[in-house]
């Protein structure tokens, strides 16, 4: 068992905590704060040990002057300072006076928020590349860290792996948490049923091939499922295929006939647009013009059926495309499906859970992970270097 925060000793420390504020953002403002909101019982914990607090966290991608300005960390220093009730200091540098100073000049109780460390990745990409010089230089500035960046933990970055190497370190709450959930699908109870949506198939490969076996049924809507239609011989028009995968899926659906299950029926669309005419049809009666956008009633009937005796569900990806209104049908079905049927159920992934925001499931579900390809890798049970990099529990 990894170390966690409850292991550090925080008193009068400079506690550094990395956290996932990797957020959705709109023209400067924030689209959904969750992964703020889910890193507050960490740094509250921290607040009662009379730590000083100092929180590291990348935001998008930085590779050119341009994004330094729609990735400032800022607005996340205003929303949590609303969420804490209480003042959040921002520093607008990754490193030098600036920091230095505020680093010194805090008292017990005080909270920092740096700059996006991606910021670093313009000279080189010293974050991303777990550059030594830029670890140090963070860990020189407080005693211990912390990391509780769930959404990261499939990244080797100076900002957690980086500082875990050079300070006595643990896992937050959120980590501590996700990881408890995500570990029942490790020995899944049985039936235990996959649902995968989402358009490409070739994310997905892995978790598939992990989850294949242990898995009583995969239950595939989405883009991705016109891939495995194609695969089965059906004629799917102008739906979206991830041809590179086709191998892969027609690979999956000999083995596996009885396991992988397939729509029956779709909502089809003449153009790539929420206003375009539509139809329910069934998968072998599409019109060469048309494209599935999202599963039918059929298929819903289908597929809660299977999921009527499951014990858990894993899901990851919308069963349509959720951001078009008559799209969202499909997802909606299921998820409420699961929730009135009391059907333990855990979601994976930035789509679904966003999905699920929007449609009013995610506080019903079981648990929605905030992380999307840290909770795909676990899925396909590959080792996540930011929690390798912490110390066993002795
Ligand atoms: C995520 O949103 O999945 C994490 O914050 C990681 O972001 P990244 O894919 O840009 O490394």
């Amino acid at each position: 068992m990894k170390k966690n925060i409850r292991d550090l000793e925080l008193s009068n420390k400079k506690v550094l905590i990395r956290c996932d504020f990797n957020v959705p953002m709109k023209n400067g403002e924030i689209r959904d704060d969750n992964r703020i909101v889910t890193s507050i019982p960490t740094i509250k914990y921290a607040l009662e040990q009379n730590a000083k607090i100092i929180l590291f966290s990348h935001l998008g991608k930085v590779k050119e002057e341009a994004d330094l300005e729609k990735n400032n960390l800022r607005p996340v220093a205003t929303r949590l300072s609303e969420l804490l009730g209480k003042e959040v200091t921002f520093v607008s540098v990754t490193r030098g006076e600036e920091l230095e100073n505020a680093v010194n000049n805090m008292n017990v109780g005080d909270i920092i928020l740096v700059q996006n460390t991606r910021y670093e990745d313009l000279d080189g990409k010293k974050e991303s590349k777990n550059d030594e010089e830029l670890a140090s230089y963070w860990a020189s500035l407080g005693d211990v860290f912390v990391n509780d960046a769930f959404g990261t933990l499939h990244r080797a970055h100076a900002s957690n792996s980086g500082l875990a190497s050079k300070l006595p370190s643990g896992i937050g709450f959120l980590v501590e948490k996700e990881l408890t959930e995500l570990s029942r699908l490790d020995n899944p109870e049985k039936p235990f049923v996959l649902i995968l949506g989402g358009s490409k198939v070739a994310d997905k490969i892995g978790v598939i091939e992990n989850l294949v076996t242990k898995a009583d049924y995969i239950l595939i809507g989405g883009g991705m499922a016109f891939t495995f239609l194609k695969a089965s011989g059906i004629n799917t028009a102008k739906s979206v295929i991830d041809e590179e995968s086709l191998e892969f899926a027609k690979k999956m659906v000999e083995m596996y006939p009885e396991k992988i299950i397939l729509p029956t029926d779709v909502n089809a669309f003449v153009e790539f647009n929420n206003d375009a005419d539509n139809r329910y049809v069934s998968v072998n009666e599409l019109n060469e013009n048309e494209m599935g956008l999202d599963i039918g009633p059929n298929t819903v009937e289908k597929f809660t059926n299977i999921l009527s005796s499951a014990k858990i569900v894993f899901w990851n990806g919308p069963l349509g495309v959720y951001e078009f209104e008559k799209c969202t049908e499909g997802s909606k079905k299921i998820l409420e499906y699961l929730v009135n049927n009391n059907i333990p159920t855990i979601l994976g992934g930035g789509d679904i859970v966003a999905a699920a925001t929007d449609l009013g499931y995610k506080e019903k579900v079981t648990h929605a992970s905030t992380g999307g390809g840290a909770t795909l890798e676990y899925m396909e049970g590959k080792d996540l270097p930011g929690l390798t990099s912490i110390p066993e529990r002795n």
